[in-house]
């Protein structure tokens, strides 16, 4: 297809890593398994390479490899969990490189020699994937399956597949990014052979898509599958192990979004699309801009993130800007957001921006009452609102109303209000555990456009996060 060809080639020469970041990561990986072998036997453990070295699918700029250390089934947990990071820690000082503990299922070891990334992961060697203790003892049937059904020459088209998820932040099945993995991406490429092949396909899904490599499932089973795998939009069979959905990670959102970049990229292919395009942080007149055509305001909820893991900060970033949106919906209170997001990059600054439909309400608020013929609940109503009507009661289409005073005339206040509780308030109150315990100790809630610019600019992220946030991805 001559109209793509360029572009792809053009694509691969910086995709595809150079003749000396090949020997270097395959030299440091071998002799990484090397090491990591003689010290797992101290523990009657075996090593083996994993993930994208083995099929040769690795980004030059991701510069990562992954050695797995398999236990066998009968160790302890608690013990093969200390032996596994033992193994890492020992393997990086052997290497002469730093590490750090990553908690998964599991803790494990990512260590760096030089700029060179390696994950080294403790799991139980399994005899088959129905005796599965967690979830990387799968990894091992993986790898297996890989090297048996991907053959080498379609590396390069998993490296423009991944490339192409990742330019356009939806590679990865970490919370953060919601996306396709590197092993839905070589499934992906086993199903349909080409990098084009599998965007023509993608393009086509329709929610609740099933593929299933292996046939481990009939046509009869499908409506039992998109039950089994209820709100993932993309189902597609880990051959290795039936009960799972490897795609299990893509949300909705990057379900219709790959699908429209696809088709895009099918119907007009550049070389942009397929390495990323800069996107520049939004400009003090631009957000004035867009606040003044949608009138609306944009609330910002500023504080300093928790340090946890991000596959824990993600999910309760996302939880906490949910909550704050259902504090202010509360009936009583009659505000109303629009439509919202969160940011963070993890060590300096977190933020759920709220861009408000409904952000100032007048000093008085209306509440209507039963009806007049309702004597009971009518002196109840009496009763409780008597005291602190400014207007009324009076009735209206035979039923009571009264005026009272509103305790929250800007969305701001009441969120200022709910946040300045003690801990374990807030904690009740339904703010995430860890978000909360920073919340205690300090947070901002603004909208003028100075302060918003001013964090803009020192953090460049955060002023393109805005930028994304006005103009939304069109999906279909
Ligand atoms: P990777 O995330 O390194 O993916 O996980 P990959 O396939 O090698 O792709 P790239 O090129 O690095 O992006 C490698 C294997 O390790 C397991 C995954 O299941 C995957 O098969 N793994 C790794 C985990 O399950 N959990 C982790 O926290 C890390
Ligand atoms: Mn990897
Ligand atoms: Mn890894």
């Amino acid at each position: 297809m001559p109209k793509y060809d360029k572009i792809l080639r053009d694509a691969l020469s910086g995709t595809r890593p150079s003749k000396e970041q090949r020997r270097k990561l395959e030299g440091l990986a071998n002799r990484t398994l090397a090491i990591t072998k003689s010290i797992a036997k101290r523990y009657k453990a075996k090593a083996m390479l994993a993930g994208s070295i083995t099929r040769d699918t690795w980004l030059p700029e991701k510069n990562e490899f992954d050695v797995f250390v398999l236990f066998p089934e009968n160790v302890k947990e608690k013990q093969m969990e200390s032996a596994g990071l033992q193994v890492g820690k020992v393997v990086m000082a052997k290497l002469k490189g730093t590490h750090d503990i990553q908690y998964a299922e599991h803790p494990y070891v990512a260590g760096k020699v030089g700029n060179i990334g390696i994950d080294i992961v403790p799991c139980y060697e399994i005899a088959s994937t129905e005796h599965l203790k967690s979830a990387v003892d799968r990894t091992p049937f993986h790898v297996r399956y890989i090297e048996k059904k991907l053959p080498l020459s379609l590396s390069n088209e998993v490296r423009l597949l991944k490339k192409f998820l990742a330019s356009n932040d939806m590679y990865g099945a970490d919370a953060k990014a919601s996306g396709y993995s590197g092993y839905v991406c070589e499934l992906l490429m086993i199903a349909y052979r080409s990098f084009l092949g599998v965007l023509k396909a993608a393009e086509k899904w329709k929610p609740g898509e099933i593929i299933d490599l292996e046939k481990a499932y009939t046509k009869q089973d499908e409506p039992k599958l998109v039950s089994m795998f209820k709100d993932q939009p993309l189902i597609l069979i880990d051959p290795t192990d039936r009960k799972r959905n490897t795609a299990a990670a893509v949300s909705a959102y990057n379900f219709f979004k790959f699908k429209k970049f696809a088709k895009m990229f099918l119907d007009s292919p550049s070389l942009e699309m397929l390495l990323g395009r800069e996107i520049k942080p939004i400009t003090e007149a631009e957000l004035i801009q867009w606040q003044m055509q949608r009138r609306t305001e944009v609330l910002v909820i500023k504080f300093i993130p928790p340090k946890v893991v991000p596959d824990i900060l993600w999910p309760q970033m996302r939880k906490f800007g949910e909550r704050l949106q259902s504090i202010l919906e509360e009936a009583k209170y009659e505000f109303k957001v629009l439509s919202r997001d969160v940011f963070t990059d993890e060590t300096f600054i977190a933020a759920v921006v709220l861009e408000m439909e409904v952000s100032k309400l007048p000093s008085v608020q209306k509440r209507i009452g039963p009806s007049i013929f309702d004597q009971k609940d009518s002196e109840n109503f009496l009763s409780k609102y008597k005291d602190m009507a400014v207007g009324g009661p009076y009735t209206e289409d035979g039923a009571w109303a009264v005026e009272i005073k509103r305790e929250f005339m800007a969305a701001r206040d009441k969120l200022v209000d709910s946040l300045s509780k003690p801990l374990d308030i807030l904690k009740a109150k339904g703010i995430p555990n860890h978000i909360a315990e920073r919340i205690v100790n300090g947070f901002e809630v603004f909208s003028e456009t100075d302060r918003i610019m001013q964090i803009a600019e020192r953090n460049k992220e955060f002023g393109v996060f805005l930028r994304k946030y006005f103009e939304k991805e069109k999906l279909v």
